[in-house]
């Protein structure tokens, strides 16, 4: 059997002995631009990816909650490969706590521990009942293509599912909030600071568009983005690299901004217009207040909102091509202001782009995991090939190269 579904629901039935109540899975995301923007209140862009996590679940009756998960060898085509099931021993559902399980297990059970007390959730896990999960995935682990939150969106859709909350039903708690939700998981309970990009991309995107997110306006528009129909491909380049200095950055990026807003004494760099860098001089009278360190910050934030704006405009005019310029000044922005790219990234962004690329940029957090590349049809294997070039130049392993389409975000499958 291949694909995440079956698999889930296979491993199930060989676990369990029985055959699970529904599957449900959600995707990962690649952000198409709009990067370090969530937690400042900004705009953001991301698409879903085919690859996708899947839960399969069943209720059980004695306040126990079981996961389990698939793991398999394979490449991103999907092609063959070895699967084993690791299990994590049962919680009860009274105990769930951060800190109960460490590793993978965090995901699921963060969101559990969640749905739990969200008491807008209705009594989703009670301390009598509890949950099987086995869970499978071929969103690329390690590559910040959001494999974690792949996870934990399809977990939160399958734990509301088995309490008959169908999201979209009119008695069921809005994507939005079960974004919120699985946010406050990974915040609390996996200990990770992050905004709400990849949870709203996972549960909210739709095939063939783009998602424009407004995290202040707590928003969500569909954008038309069907590369392929305009003779384009938008490519996922996976490094195959992530270091470790990823998570401190994060939270230093992330408390440089908010040193920056209170110095300027607005809510989040999102009320700093985007006047303020059009001309270097100003630039430099209005962030007098900023820590000098901040201030790149500063910049990186108000600039990506506005080419979020900008690619918006160009999406819906039908100009993809136009967006390329924007991919690739984002990048500079995040490697030279917001300093969360690193080598690999870049060797691959320029690599891309002397093969021709229209744009390119890193995708996600940064400090490794991938770069997108928006490229004529024609030119995919130029650039594939030029990419294996810089990295095996360098003695590097090699990138993995591979197409994405904007794909349909979480859902039922059985
Ligand atoms: C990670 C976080 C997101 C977002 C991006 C950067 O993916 O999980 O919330 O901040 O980094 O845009």
């Amino acid at each position: 059997m291949t694909g995440p579904v079956p698999q889930a629901a296979d491993a199930f039935v060989r676990q369990h002995g029985y055959a699970p109540t529904g599957v449900w899975s959600a995707p990962g995301r690649v952000n198409l631009i709009g990067e370090h923007t969530d937690y400042n209140e900004g705009l953001a862009l991301p698409i879903a990816l085919p690859h996708r996590a899947a839960v399969a679940t069943a209720p059980r009756a004695d306040g126990l909650l079981s996961v389990a998960t698939v793991n398999w060898c394979t490449d991103v085509a999907g092609s063959g490969g070895r699967s084993w099931l690791l299990t994590s021993p049962p919680v009860a559902v009274a105990d769930l706590a951060p800190g109960v399980r460490e590793g993978w297990a965090t995901y699921p059970l963060g969101v559990a521990w969640v749905l739990r007390d969200a008491a807008a959730a209705g009594p989703v896990l009670t301390a009598g009942g509890g949950a099987d999960l086995v869970i499978a995935s071929d969103v690329p682990i390690g590559a910040g293509l959001s494999s974690s939150h792949a996870v934990q969106c399809a977990t939160a859709l399958a734990l509301l599912g088995l309490a008959g909350h169908e999201p979209g039903k009119p008695d069921s708690p809005p994507l939005a909030e079960v974004a919120r939700w699985v946010q406050l998981a990974e915040n609390e309970f996996a200990g990770v600071p992050t905004g709400l990009l990849d949870q709203t991309a996972s549960l909210c995107c739709q095939a063939s568009h783009a998602l424009l997110l407004d995290v202040r306006a707590g928003s969500i528009e569909q954008i038309p983005f069907a590369p392929m129909d305009d003779g384009l491909r938008l490519l996922a380049i996976d490094t195959q690299t992530r270091h470790s200095l990823g998570h401190s950055a994060y939270r230093e990026r992330r408390a440089g901004c908010e040193a920056a807003a209170a110095a300027l004494g607005v809510t989040a760099l999102r009320d700093v217009p985007t006047s303020w860098f059009d001309d270097a001089g100003e630039e430099q009278s209005r962030l007098e207040d900023v820590d000098p360190a901040h201030r790149p910050l500063v910049r990186h934030v108000v600039t990506e909102n506005d080419r979020v704006t900008r690619t918006v405009r160009a999406l819906r005019a039908g100009r993809l091509d136009e967006i390329g310029p924007l991919l690739t000044a984002s990048h500079e922005s995040l490697r030279c202001d917001y300093r969360v790219s690193c080598t690999e990234l870049d060797v691959a962004v320029e690599a891309a782009l002397g093969a021709g690329a229209l744009g390119a940029r890193m995708t996600g957090g940064g400090f490794g995991g991938s770069a997108i590349a928006l490229v004529d049809s024609n030119r995919t294997d130029e650039v594939r090939h030029a990419v294996d070039a810089a990295y095996s130049e360098r003695g590097w392993r090699s990138a993995r190269v591979f197409e994405v389409e904007p794909s349909a975000g979480a859902g039922r499958d059985r």
